[in-house]
């Protein structure tokens, strides 16, 4: 059990393009179930590694993969040619070669990967008197992956590679996921043994299975159950699979812990949502990014939410688009309501059809319930906002704000050109074009008066009968 100790470095390879994406963006920058593959996986590092032993090695489009990673704290690796998974380690002797333990490595286009797994593989080294132990699965149609040779005694002989196989040895379906756990001294003392004997001319990692077993060591291999685990993206097919299976564990984690979701194959979950218990989701809602959402809320059919705070029993209705937005209890919003960036909806305001908001503030408990934009506002509480009331912020030029104080009432159909002040507990007649302050209290109306004539209508239809 001391051996438990070990300390564990992880290197997760992230710098080939991957031809078969046939992409101009690097392969580990894809993304399945709402983050780029090499987040999922360096994420499931951390279960193992603390982020000071969690290297990235990195080459295509290094810049957008060390962004993409930048709030991990992980260290990187740079591969400027890639010549293979074995180079792609050796290159960072470095950095690595000096923190003894166990050298783990990752690639960084399996997301599916699990911490249990990881968890499994180092026990298994840590009780092991052997130099490595590698993960394999049992697949159905191993097309594309290393197949696993063992001796008479089970240990790995060797690992083939899909395009150097025997037809024999492709019939085996024991496949290399690509996951390994080396004793560091070992790896580094052999790992220039590696030669690039292959028609691609690369240094393959799995070719150090054989290279420690002749030497002497045990290579040991851990099969795990679930061969789903082991997918690894090189096409957009698997890609399509990949987010689904992601999507799919998501989905069933939320059910687990007390999120109702309502036809679920419909519905898309990002995979750093919170969710709290008691809410429910409707066919077709779509939950991304790193939004969270309280307990007792309910998310409407086909709404999309965004990057969003929801405190708790917030209603989103029906075909609602929320962004970059935080919204306080018992809010209401929608059907048909668009929130874009900045708002902050305070308690149990109400947010109606075809209404509009920008860098909003919407007081407690203040109601803008029909066709309305609001964008650049501070709105007080308990306001009411007429339908059709537009707040004109912008003159072609710059952007202004408009202020309205608690209580106002803003009549049907305003204009508010801005910037305007509103003052608290005033009233806006319908109709009006709003451009100078309105002190609290007032009454302002800003409309041509109206004209009646009698009798006009029905003296030009006498006209027009002759
Ligand atoms: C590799 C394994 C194969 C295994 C499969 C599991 C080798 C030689 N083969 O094949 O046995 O079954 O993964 O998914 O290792 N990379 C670099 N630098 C390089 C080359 C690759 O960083 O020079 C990175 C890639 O960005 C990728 C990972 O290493 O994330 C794996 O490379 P890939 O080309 O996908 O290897 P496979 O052909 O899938
Ligand atoms: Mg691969």
């Amino acid at each position: 059990m001391e051996l438990m100790q070990t300390p564990v470095t992880v290197v997760i390879l992230a710098a080939g393009l991957g031809t078969r994406m046939k992409s101009r963006q690097a392969k580990v920058l894809h993304r399945a179930g709402g983050k780029t593959l090499v987040e999922h996986v360096v994420g499931t590092a951390l279960a193992v590694a603390p982020a000071e032993r969690i290297f990235v090695v990195v080459g295509n489009q290094a810049d957008q993969v060390r962004q993409a990673l930048a709030a991990y704290g992980v260290g990187f690796i740079e591969q400027a040619d890639q010549r293979g998974t074995g180079h792609a380690v050796i290159v960072g002797r470095g950095q690595l070669a000096g923190l003894g333990g166990f050298l783990m490595v990752l690639y960084g286009d399996s997301p599916l990967l699990r911490a249990e797994t990881l968890q499994k593989l180092i026990a298994a080294q840590a009780s092991s008197s052997g130099a490595a132990t590698l993960l394999t699965a049992e697949m159905t149609d191993p097309t594309g992956y290393g197949r696993v040779i063992r001796d008479i005694r089970g240990r790995v002989a060797q690992i083939v590679e899909q395009k150097v196989a025997t037809p024999e040895q492709l019939a085996i379906r024991e496949a290399n996921m690509g996951i390994y756990c080396f004793r560091a001294d070992l790896f580094w003392n052999h790992v220039d043994e590696l030669a690039p004997n292959n028609p691609a001319q690369e240094l393959y990692l799995t070719d150090m299975a054989a290279i420690l077993t002749n030497a002497g060591y045990k290579v040991k291999a851990l099969r795990i159950d679930d061969a789903r685990e082991a997918l690894g993206i090189n096409d957009r097919v698997e890609l399509a699979e990949v987010d689904r299976l992601l999507r799919d564990r998501k989905l069933r984690e939320l059910m687990l812990s007390g999120v109702t979701i309502e036809k679920p194959e419909t519905v898309t979950i990002d995979a750093d949502v919170r969710i709290g218990i008691d809410t429910i989701i409707e066919p077709f809602a779509r939950i991304l990014g790193r939004t969270t959402i309280g307990e007792n809320c309910r998310i409407g059919a086909c709404s999309i939410v965004r990057n969003s705070e929801l405190a708790d029993a917030v209603e989103i209705n029906p075909f609602t688009f929320v962004t970059d937005s935080r919204l306080e209890s018992g809010v209401q919003a929608g059907p048909f309501a668009r929130l874009r960036p900045g708002n902050h909806v305070e308690a149990g305001a109400h947010i109606g059809n075809f209404v509009e908001l920008k860098k909003t503030r919407l007081g407690a408990g203040s109601k803008a319930n029909h066709l309305s934009y609001l964008g650049d506002s501070d709105i007080g509480p308990r306001c009411n906002i007429g339908a059709g009331t537009i707040t004109c912020n912008y003159d072609g030029v710059a952007k202004y704000p408009t202020t309205i104080g608690e209580g106002a009432f803003v009549g049907s159909n305003s204009t508010l050109v801005a910037p305007l002040e509103i003052g608290a507990g005033s009233y806006i007649g319908a109709g009006s074009v709003v451009t100078k302050p309105v002190p609290p209290d007032a009454l302002a109306v800003g409309r041509a008066h109206q004209v009646v004539k009698d009798e006009w209508a029905k003296k030009r239809r006498e006209r027009y009968k002759k």
